[in-house]
C-alpha cells in the first residue's frame, strides 16, 4: 500500500537547532524590519518557509562530493562531472553554470532582449520579469484563465493559453519576440504544473513563427512527477524519461539549481544554438566568471552534479509532493482557502479570501505574512500586490494581480510533519481573529523587485475597513 503522505525516504544525521522567541520580542523585530520579513534575521524565525530556494538539506553524497571539489580556474574536474550530469539529464548541446537562476536570466536577456521587445510565458517569475524589464523588454503572462481561480481543480493549471499565445505572436510578430518561455512548475501561479501536451503545443507554436523556446526549469523534476501522476500515457515512464522528452522540445533553458538540484547555490543556462552560446560565454566572462565555473566554486559544481540525480529520485519526489499536500490539507481542514490543487513546492494561502476587508492596494497577503510571524514566528512570502502590482507605462494605470497569496514554500528534506502541524495550527489561530487584522502601506518602495527591500507601516483598522 502506498501511503497518502509517504514518510521521509531518509533519516536525520545532523541537526540545526531552532528557537521560538517570545511574542514581545517578535513585535519589536517586526517594527525594526519595517514589517518586511525579508529584512528580518533567520535566527528570529522558528519555521522559515520564505522560500524553497537554496534552503534544502544536502545529502551525505552531496557533502562528500563537496570534498572532491576541484578549484582549478579552467577545465576543473568538477566542471567535467557537472557537464556529464547536465548532458545526461537535459541533453542540450551547450551549457554554462551560473551562480543562480537570475544570473542565467540576466545573461540570456542581455544577449537577446532589445528595448521594446516582448517575452511571453505562462507566468514569469519575479526575477525573470525584472531581468526582461531591465533590458527595456516587456514580459507577458499568458497562462490559462483557470490559473486565476483558486478553487478550480484543473490538473495542469500552469498551462499556457494557446489561443492567447497565438494571438499575441500574430499581434507583435517574430521581430518583436526574441524568444518565448514557459515556467515549470509555475511558481508565481501557485507551483502548478504544465502538461507535456501543452509544452509540445507551445513549442510547436513558437517554432511555427521561428521563435526560440526556453524553459524556466527551476522545478522541472516536480513538474515531471506531476506529469507522471496526472497525464495519461506517462504513468509508467520514469521521471528522467519524461524530463528528456520535455527538454527535447526546447531550444534552451534557464534554471535555478537551488530548487530541484537541491543545492544551496547554483544555476544553469543551456542552449542549442552555437552563435547564442558564443554570446553567452562572452557575457558570462564579463559578469559571472570563466565558462567552466560561472560564478561558482568547484565544490558547488560537484554538489549540483549529485543533486541533479537526487532531485529526480521518485521516492524523494513522492514524499516531497506528499508533504506539500499534507500541509495544504491541514490548512483547509481549518477552513482556510489555499490554491487548489496543491502545487509542488509550497502551499499558497488565499489571503484575499481570509481578509476580505483589506483591499488589494492595502496588501492583504503582506498583512497575513506579518500575522503569521506575530502569532508563531513563521516566515512566508507575499505573492500579491507588493510583488506584482505594476504601473502600465502606456496607460499610467496600476495593474494588480488577480490573487493575493501568501506562499509557504517548503524547503527540501528540512522540516518534519510536526513542524507542518505547527504551521497549520498557527494559521487556524489567525483565522479566529481575522476581522481584527489591518492592511499596510509603503513607507519606502524601490521601482523593481520592491518586495525585497520595501518598508511598511500598518494602517489603522478603521482606515483599512473604510
Ligand atoms: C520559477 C523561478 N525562476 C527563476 C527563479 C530565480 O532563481 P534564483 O533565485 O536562483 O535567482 C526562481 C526563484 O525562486 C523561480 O522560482
Amino acid at each position: 500500500m502506498t501511503p497518502i503522505y509517504p514518510p521521509e525516504p531518509f533519516r536525520i544525521k545532523v541537526v540545526e537547532p531552532i528557537r521560538l522567541i517570545p511574542p514581545e520580542e517578535r513585535e519589536l523585530k517586526l517594527i525594526e524590519a519595517g514589517y518586511n520579513l525579508f529584512l528580518m534575521k533567520a535566527e528570529d524565525m522558528f519555521i522559515d518557509l520564505l522560500t524553497d530556494s537554496g534552503t534544502g538539506a544536502m545529502s551525505q553524497e552531496q557533502w562528500a562530493a563537496i570534498m572532491r571539489g576541484d578549484e582549478s580556474y579552467a577545465g576543473a574536474r568538477s566542471f567535467v562531472r557537472l557537464e556529464a550530469a547536465v548532458q545526461d539529464v537535459f541533453g542540450f548541446k551547450h551549457f554554462v553554470p551560473t551562480h543562480q537562476g537570475r544570473a542565467a536570466e540576466n545573461i540570456l536577456a542581455a544577449c537577446r532582449v532589445k528595448p521594446g521587445q516582448w517575452v511571453p510565458s505562462n507566468m514569469h517569475f519575479d526575477t525573470t520579469d525584472a531581468n526582461i524589464r531591465a533590458r527595456g523588454g516587456r514580459p507577458a503572462n499568458l497562462v490559462i484563465d483557470e490559473a486565476h481561480d483558486p478553487e478550480n481543480r484543473h490538473p495542469f493549471k500552469g498551462n499556457m493559453d494557446l489561443a492567447k499565445l497565438r494571438a499575441f505572436i500574430e499581434k507583435y510578430g517574430r521581430e518583436q519576440i526574441p524568444f518565448g518561455m514557459i515556467t515549470v512548475t509555475n511558481n508565481a501561479g501557485g507551483g502548478q504544473p504544465v502538461s507535456m501536451a501543452n509544452i509540445k503545443a507551445v513549442a510547436d507554436l513558437y517554432h511555427e513563427f521561428d521563435i526560440p523556446f526556453f524553459i524556466d526549469a527551476a522545478r522541472y523534476a516536480e513538474n515531471c512527477y506531476f506529469i507522471k501522476q496526472r497525464e495519461p500515457g506517462y504513468e509508467s515512464k520514469s521521471v528522467k524519461e519524461i524530463a528528456h522528452e520535455m527538454f527535447s522540445l526546447a531550444d534552451g533553458m534557464t534554471m535555478s539549481a537551488k530548487k530541484d538540484a537541491i543545492v544551496n547555490i547554483g544555476g544553469l543556462l543551456c542552449v542549442n544554438d552555437d552563435a547564442l552560446f558564443q554570446d553567452i560565454k562572452n557575457e558570462l566572462i564579463l559578469r559571472e566568471g570563466f565558462p567552466t565555473y560561472g560564478g561558482l566554486a568547484g565544490r558547488d559544481l560537484d554538489a549540483m552534479a549529485v543533486g541533479l540525480y537526487e532531485g529526480l529520485d521518485e521516492a524523494y519526489l513522492s514524499y516531497r509532493l506528499g508533504q506539500t499536500a499534507y500541509l495544504a490539507a491541514r490548512i483547509n481542514e481549518a477552513g482556510i482557502q489555499t490554491i487548489q490543487p496543491t502545487g509542488g513546492h509550497g502551499v499558497y494561502v488565499n489571503a484575499g479570501a481570509l481578509f476580505p476587508h483589506i483591499p488589494n492596494y492595502e496588501f492583504p497577503a503582506q498583512a497575513l505574512a506579518v500575522e503569521l510571524y506575530r502569532e508563531g514566528a513563521i516566515r512566508g512570502v507575499e505573492i500579491g500586490s507588493v510583488m506584482f502590482a505594476c504601473l502600465d507605462p502606456e496607460t499610467g494605470l496600476w495593474h494588480y494581480p488577480k490573487l493575493e497569496l501568501l506562499r509557504l514554500a517548503i524547503p527540501r528534506r528540512t522540516y518534519t510533519q510536526s513542524h507542518l502541524d505547527y504551521v497549520a495550527d498557527t494559521l487556524a489561530n489567525i483565522k479566529d481573529r481575522a476581522h481584527s487584522v489591518s492592511g499596510y502601506r509603503f513607507t519606502y518602495a524601490p521601482e523593481l523587485l520592491r518586495h525585497f527591500t520595501a518598508r511598511f507601516e500598518p494602517l489603522a483598522l478603521e482606515v483599512a475597513s473604510a
